[in-house]
């Protein structure tokens, strides 16, 4: 059955599974309480927030003082860098030139806590240049960001590498995981990262809650006080009924050893097939093309393009996602987190994508909910889609 919207947009977020609603709303009524209250239904709210941390540690590769309860991946970014930096004595921060604009926030703070920030570049692809590494490890370097899986064009970092070049010099590394975890679940305590911010609602969990994974030798400075919850390092009262919906979309990622591939499997084996099917189906369109990384070194669910009408001049991807809307498609131009504004992508920019073409990016993410009967009435409607947009152009 064809639904009234195809929902192509899994990086901005995407729809909670039946499983996730049933666990919050099973918690919402059955254990409301405040899990910090020493009476009856203070400690069921605990001990059910204990059963979800322990579930989520399980899944994770971690123990459970390792998870930083936060609102987001926006937060938990905040925390790990802003957390870590102002507890050290100044020195530079590096950050590769794609990351999402939380980290770039974050890092626009550093600067006024005294630290110099340098962009770590990429190729073509979007992928961090391993060549540069010695270079941006020297001193005075003290910390670094890479993000694992670019959301706006899918390339995947290799970040255990990076993770154990810093260990190896005693530099501190956080990464962005937030698209990457969709796509598979990972071995915390493999893994050569020191912290790493991840949220709920990219992988069909609740909004509103997300993680930061801390190995337990990094010290970090909370960014408030309160009543000293999640170990002192971030306080507010837990929610714990998104907790138990996050532990709940947690539970059917498959498992992935980073140490061993860079790619994630992706949620499904299916997904990765549909994705690569729709991508083969959209580049037989003339004047599509490719952004990123080729399908197998890219995130499983993703497909990044540029668009050009016959006489190869470029198309509007924000005109795309309005005439795509229009006939039922949901998809976004960019990062979603940024695509209501128009300007520049400092991805593409950071990829070298000549700047006439820049306008032109359009972003699909696919998802479980995606039938493969679907996919024909994608192609076809993209089509029609393309050539509106060039007709008006
Ligand atoms: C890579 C990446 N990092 C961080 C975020 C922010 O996540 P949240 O909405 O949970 O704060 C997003 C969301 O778009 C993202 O894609």
């Amino acid at each position: 059955m064809i639904p009234a919207e195809i929902y192509l947009d899994a990086a901005a977020t995407t729809p909670p599974l039946p499983s996730v609603v049933e666990a919050i709303q099973q918690v919402q009524l059955s254990a409301w309480g405040n899990p910090s209250s020493l009476h009856r239904s203070g400690l069921v709210a605990a001990e059910t927030l204990e059963r979800s941390r322990v579930s989520i540690a399980q899944h994770l590769g971690a123990g459970t003082a390792d998870l930083i309860c936060t609102s987001g991946a926006t937060e938990s970014v905040h925390l790990a860098l802003l957390g870590c930096c102002s507890n050290r004595s100044p020195g530079r921060f590096v950050m590769s030139a794609v990351e999402h604009p939380a980290v770039t926030a974050a890092a626009a703070q550093l600067t006024s806590l005294g630290w110099s920030v340098e962009l770590w570049p990429v190729n073509h692809e979007g992928v961090i240049r391993l060549d540069q590494l010695e270079r941006l490890l020297e001193p005075p370097t003290r910390m670094v960001s890479v993000i694992w899986g670019q959301s706006e064009v899918g390339a995947i970092q290799p970040v255990v590498e990076i993770g154990e070049a810093c260990r190896n010099r005693g530099i501190l590394f956080h990464t962005d995981a937030t698209q990457l975890l969709p796509q598979g679940r990972i071995s915390w305590h493999q893994l050569p990262i020191d912290l790493l911010s991840l949220s709920a609602h990219k992988l069909q969990g609740p909004r509103g809650v997300g993680l930061l994974l801390k190995q337990e030798h990094v010290e970090l400075r909370p960014l408030q006080g309160g009543g000293g919850q999640e170990q002192g390092f971030r306080s507010g009262t837990e929610p714990v009924a998104l907790l138990a919906g996050l532990a709940a979309a947690l539970q059917p990622l498959p498992s992935f050893d980073a140490s061993k591939t860079t790619a994630p499997p992706g949620a499904t084996s299916r997904l990765r097939l549909q994705r690569d099917r729709l991508l083969s189906a959209l580049l037989q369109l003339p004047g599509v093309e490719l952004c990123g990384p080729c399908p197998d070194d890219r995130l499983p669910n993703h497909i990044a393009l540029l668009l050009t009408n016959r006489e190869g001049q470029p198309l509007s991807g924000r005109h795309m996602v309005r005439e795509l809307s229009r006939r039922g498609i949901a998809v976004s131009s960019g990062s979603a987190c940024s695509s209501g504004q128009s300007s520049d992508s400092s991805v593409l920019t950071a990829m070298g994508v000549d700047p006439s073409r820049r306008q032109s990016g359009l972003r699909l993410t696919l998802g479980g909910w995606i039938g493969d009967d679907h996919l024909a009435l994608i192609q076809e409607r993209f089509a029609e889609a393309m050539a509106s947009v060039d007709s008006s152009a």
